[in-house]
């Protein structure tokens, strides 16, 4: 799976910039739970935790929540946790619920919040040939490197990285007419890539 994730490419560019300055980071896969044991060690040996996280249906996927319930708060108070999220939609807006939930998180786990990078438009980096998803994934590393000198993400920066918040009534037009023939002809070309026999729309169940 991580060969394929989206998560997996931001958080390798985000670490690769980083780690320019020095820093080191230690990055585990929660999806795959045989990474699970060594997860937990780093959080409860680490006081700088951060998740990157993909938005499924507006907020943390279910295999997150399940890994959070195997962890125990910290002992002690001090550790940081951050968070990346990240989704396929284009408007910030829609990452929002995600991010406050991630806001008040922290508290459960006697950590402190550092912030939250959220970002949409992120569908395609790994159905795009390597150089391209390496061009679209390039601001993530000048994140990190401003993650490592900053130690925190504020929030005007995330904002200006997340924008649009909303899309203009004249980006909405132009997907209406233009955009949504290319994203169904994408879509379908994937589905069939992936095996898909039937097309996108097809109504099986539908009553004749
Ligand atoms: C089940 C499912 C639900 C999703 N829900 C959302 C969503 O609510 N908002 C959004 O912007 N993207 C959504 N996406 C798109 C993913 O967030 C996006 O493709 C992300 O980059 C996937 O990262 P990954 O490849 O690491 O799983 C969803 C994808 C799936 C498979």
């Amino acid at each position: 799976m991580e060969a394929k994730s989206n998560t997996a490419r931001i958080i390798r560019t985000f670490v690769r910039g980083y780690e320019v300055s020095g820093n080191r980071a230690e990055v585990w896969h929660l999806s795959d739970k045989k990474q699970w044991t060594c997860a937990k060690e780093a959080y409860e040996k680490n006081d700088n935790v951060l998740f990157a996280i993909p938005l499924y249906v507006e907020n943390v996927p279910g295999i997150m929540l399940e890994f959070l319930e195997t962890l125990q708060p910290k002992k002690e108070a001090g550790t940081k946790m951050s968070f990346i999220l990240q989704g396929g939609f284009g408007e910030a807006s829609q990452l929002r619920c995600g991010e406050a939930y991630l806001e008040m998180l922290p508290s459960y786990f006697n950590c402190e919040y550092n912030g939250t990078l959220i970002k949409g438009d992120n569908f395609g980096l790994s159905w795009v040939p390597e150089g391209m998803a390496e061009k679209m994934a390039a601001h993530y590393e000048k994140m990190g490197r401003s993650f490592a000198e900053k130690e925190t993400f504020y929030k005007e920066e995330v904002n200006e990285f997340a924008a649009p918040e909303y899309f203009s009534e004249k980006e909405i037009r132009q997907y209406k007419y233009i955009g949504r023939w290319i994203q169904k002809a994408l879509f379908n070309y994937i589905a069939k890539k992936n095996g898909c026999k039937k097309p996108l729309d097809d109504k099986p169940y539908q009553v004749k």
